[in-house]
């Protein structure tokens, strides 16, 4: 299975079907991707806000791809004639052999239309494919992550580093200690001024927890076995 990352929170997964998560493309400066070169069996989202449902609609119809999200995102997602369907935390569901489950994360989410926002709870996602994943979304860290670890003993943990609106990277590498995956990814850095981090450091901070970072460039992927 491979992982690949496409810059800020996006992540595509390469296992049993193609799940692209959180496709913040067309916006984001350090995008190495067109939003039309992106194919997907599944377009997962973890909260609405527009550096992660992104082009998550386009791309979602561009492939007929399934949407993954919460509730009231799955029912906006559908409203635009996309082929969605909604979860909640705790729950999850099954596209082809690919599972997907919502967890929580402590952040706020809305969508924004011409004047107003609809507002909807922010999100983590567990996909499990040929590896289980943990995409923790926007969050800032809370102790639970431990629980989301042994209920899911995911393999590889994506954590948001970048401060100001998640975790930093001193939480982030809290974070992965308490998830205990076995490789943890940084993610939401860099994209902006507002989130510049150093990954060397949450790298360096994980590794005294005992847990292995790998850092990945825009563009680049991991093969996973
Ligand atoms: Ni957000
Ligand atoms: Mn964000």
């Amino acid at each position: 299975m491979k992982l690949k990352y496409l810059g800020h929170s996006c992540f595509v997964i390469e296992g049993k079907e193609r799940v692209v998560v959180d496709p913040f493309i067309r916006d984001n400066p350090l995008s190495p991707a067109k939003v039309e070169e992106v194919k997907a069996d599944i377009v997962a989202i973890t909260h609405g806000h527009r550096d992660h449902l992104g082009d998550g609609i386009e791309i979602a119809k561009n492939n007929d791809a399934t949407l993954v999200a919460i509730h009231e995102i799955a029912v906006y997602a559908a409203s635009k004639g996309v082929k969605a369907e909604g979860i909640n935390m705790g729950g999850g569901v099954k596209v082809g052999e690919t599972e997907i489950y919502m967890v929580q994360a402590w952040h706020s989410s809305g969508i924004d239309e011409a004047n107003y926002t609809l507002s909807t709870s922010p999100a983590g996602l567990i996909i499990k494919s040929d590896a289980t994943i943990y995409h923790a979304g926007d969050t800032s860290l809370f102790s639970d992550m431990k629980l989301i670890g042994e209920l899911y003993k995911p393999q590889v943990a994506l954590l948001p580093i970048g401060g100001r609106y998640t975790m930093d990277a001193r939480q982030a590498a809290m974070a992965a200690e308490m998830v205990g995956a076995k490789i943890s990814i940084p993610m939401h850095y860099n994209t902006f001024d507002a989130i510049k981090q150093n990954p060397e450091e949450f790298k360096k901070l994980a590794e005294e927890r005992g847990r292995k970072v790998v850092i990945l460039r825009p563009g680049e992927e991991l093969e996973l076995d």
